[in-house]
């Protein structure tokens, strides 16, 4: 090789070959390397373009079409080989494009610029990661359906403060969570449109003199031309988009890991974990722990921290390209790949643990039906405030004689209030208490067969991806 042909592809104004310290510096090709498939499907309708446009000979686009898919042969054979010298992956592939087709493949680089090529892979990747990401959610949402449909008849505590407030079914909670997942679904949908546009054409800012056709790489690609080239360069939103939809998901499995970190506990023994789903302490032996639940919890830090480092990134730069940009791609990989992993174990994890339904009921009775009282008052015509403090005083009543609000003497519910002598026993146990809710969406068992149905019509009404 010529001195010439070693120096970067930049190289032509430069005396020197790069410092080895600044080439490590520089190179994104560690990282970016991953974007290779993405890169090579862009290079490949940008070459057809030029070839269309009559840029390049029908010949010539013919042999950089098939000398690209050699190459992404290799990279999907794991055999594509990269070093520092080729400093990114557009570098990388450009350069063995030039050993598997020859000088040709000179002519790809015509009417781009590595600054649209670069955004165009991210747009493809986040595409691609919004719709796998999609899959994985829908995944842990059919599972919480089935777990919740399998135990619809177990009660446990619904909390606020952490202090057991009225009893619940196991089912509606995890419903819960199934809605919560539903609106992840949309952020991922806006991630997925916002990324569903081309930049390639927009060459390094402001178009090229070449009469190339966005429309046409665009459409290749399955997307939307963009419509102004300095925007189209600059823009990283759609990264933001899918880095904030992960880290809503991620806050939403921070939430849930943190319940199960709790159910698993001796103190609370709601659920165990499938062994599969658990790991054991080095020094203690009866220790099984939830890691899977407790790096939901610690990985949601991570993906908040990835959605500000590109924010902040971000905010600082003028439209055009800037190398700052070159820091988009760990956060939003490290982002993808965090939430792929917890999506990838959650539903056969939720399918595989057991629930103590015993303990869980257990729970969800005595003070925890103290607002069914008050209701049974509200209710008939005592003004709530009065009924909620005539109550009060029969909780504090108990805890003095040391009794639960479902072991109280008669002569004592009566002197709270006169007409609680008429309270049916059963409003008084966890079972008469969810059965008694009336309001839409409410934990009544009727209610939440509804919901039940309308998740499984949900679900069967999605395509598959
Ligand atoms: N490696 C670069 C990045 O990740 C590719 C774009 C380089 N463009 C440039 N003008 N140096 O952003």
């Amino acid at each position: 090789m010529s001195e010439n042909e070693k120096s970067p592809l930049w190289g032509g104004r430069f005396g020197t070959t790069p410092a080895e310290a600044f080439e490590r510096l520089n190179a994104s090709i560690p990282f970016d390397v991953r974007l290779a498939p993405y890169d090579i499907r862009g290079s490949i309708a940008h070459a057809k373009m030029l070839g269309k446009q009559g840029i390049v000979s029908d010949e010539e686009a013919a042999e950089l079409v098939r000398g690209l898919e050699a190459v992404l042969k290799e990279v999907e054979a794991g055999r594509f080989v990269w070093t520092l010298a080729d400093e990114d992956v557009h570098t990388a592939v450009e350069r063995r494009l030039r050993e598997v087709a020859g000088d040709v493949a000179l002519k790809l680089h015509t009417g781009r610029s590595r600054n649209d090529q670069i955004a165009l892979d991210l747009h493809l990747f986040v595409r691609d990661a919004a719709e796998r990401i999609t899959e994985g959610v829908l995944a842990a949402m059919r599972a919480f359906v089935e777990v919740a449909q399998r135990h619809r008849d177990l009660i446990l505590p619904g909390y606020t403060h952490l202090q057991r407030a009225q009893p619940i079914l196991l089912s509606h909670h995890l419903l819960a969570h199934f809605e919560a997942l539903k609106r992840d679904l949309r952020r991922l949908d806006a991630a997925r449109e916002a990324a569903n546009v081309s930049p390639l054409g927009a060459a390094a800012l402001g178009g090229t003199p070449h009469p190339t056709d966005p429309a046409l790489t665009a459409a290749d690609l399955g997307m939307q031309p963009f419509s102004n080239s300095l925007d189209a360069v600059s823009d990283r939103d759609f990264a933001l988009d899918l880095l904030y939809a992960c880290a809503v998901l991620g806050v939403h499995l921070s939430r849930l890991g943190e319940e199960w970190v709790l159910w698993t506990s001796a103190e609370f023994g709601f659920a165990t974990l499938d062994d599969a789903y658990s790991s054991g302490s080095s020094i203690m032996p009866q220790k099984k722990n939830p890691d899977a639940y407790e790096l939901m919890r610690g990985k949601s830090g991570r993906l908040i921290g990835d959605l500000n480092t590109l924010l902040i990134t971000l905010k600082g730069l003028p439209l055009g390209y800037s190398k700052d940009l070159q820091e988009d791609k760990e956060p939003l990989f490290d982002a993808v790949d965090a939430v792929l992993a917890m999506l990838a174990v959650l539903p056969e994890m939720l399918r595989t643990a057991r629930f103590n339904g015993e303990r869980m009921l257990g729970a969800a009775g005595g003070f925890a039906l103290a607002t069914e009282l008050a209701d049974f008052l509200a209710a008939r015509g005592v003004a709530f405030r009065e009924a909620h403090r005539a109550v009060g005083r029969l909780v504090r009543r108990c805890e003095e004689l040391g009794v639960s609000l479902d072991e109280v003497p008669q002569e004592e519910l009566k002197a709270a209030h006169p007409m609680l002598a008429e309270l049916p026993m059963q409003l008084l146990t966890p079972q008469g208490s969810v059965e008694n809710k009336r309001s839409a969406g409410s934990t009544a068992p009727g209610s939440v067969e509804r919901k039940l149905a309308a998740a499984r019509e949900f679900l069967d009404g999605i395509l598959p991806g």
